[in-house]
């Protein structure tokens, strides 16, 4: 969210106004109905019979719920782009303004329902991969524990004691850099670069 409207809604600071609740919700029930198997996938007579409606409304409501929240981000940035308060030149602009851009360029193309399926599948394809990802690191490493306390040891010579970690620690700690990039790119790190 951070990469695709220049906001956070998970963390220490983001506080609890309506709009992060409204996308935590989001978040807790896309994850909740997508693990949910659908009898009527298996069994079509249960579909037939109509057994299968509740979950279909559950996902038309959150279909529903998910459409406003992003048309409301939209608007939100397309006011930003014409009261100027957003600086154009910024080396990082969010992508809602990108994809805002092309569709002032070719708003055949870029109508909004395509700018919010965008939006919405970096989103989807972004979060249970990158938790699922960071769990197996978690138990990896559980599993490992002379690299746990490896890290352990580098972050608490790097970070002060009671806060979590944050991007700009990553400099100063290269082992679990190395940790984080071994686990996204699957192969040792020294087969990468052997100064790490
Ligand atoms: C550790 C985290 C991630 C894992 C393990 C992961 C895994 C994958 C895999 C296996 C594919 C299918 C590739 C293929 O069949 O060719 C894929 C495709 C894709 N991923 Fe990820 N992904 C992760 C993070 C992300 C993030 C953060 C985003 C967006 C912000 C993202 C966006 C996409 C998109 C858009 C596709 C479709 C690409 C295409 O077919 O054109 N993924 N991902």
């Amino acid at each position: 969210m951070r990469m695709m409207a220049g906001k956070r809604y998970y963390g220490e600071q983001v506080g609890d106004s309506e709009e992060v609740k409204r996308f935590q919700e989001l978040v807790r029930e896309t994850l909740r109905l997508s693990d949910f198997s659908n009898v009527g996938d298996f069994l079509p007579i249960w579909r037939w019979i109509g057994g299968d409606k509740g979950f279909q409304n559950e996902m038309l409501g959150l279909k529903a719920k998910r459409d406003k929240f992003l048309e409301d981000l939209l608007e939100e940035h397309r006011r930003l782009r014409s009261d100027l308060k957003f600086d154009r030149e910024e080396k990082q602009t969010p992508l809602i303004q990108v994809l805002l851009s092309l569709q002032e360029a070719e708003p055949e193309h870029y109508t909004d329902d395509v700018v919010k399926g965008i939006m919405w599948d970096l989103f989807a394809a972004g979060t249970d991969t990158s938790k699922s990802t960071m769990e197996w690191a978690m138990s990896l490493l559980l599993n490992n524990p002379h690299v746990l306390k490896k890290a352990q040891e580098e972050i608490d010579l790097h970070v002060e004691p009671g806060r979590l970690l944050d991007e700009s620690d990553v400099e100063k700690l290269p082992y679990v850099h190395s940790i984080v990039m071994e686990t996204l790119l699957n192969v040792p790190t020294w087969a990468i670069d052997d100064t790490t």
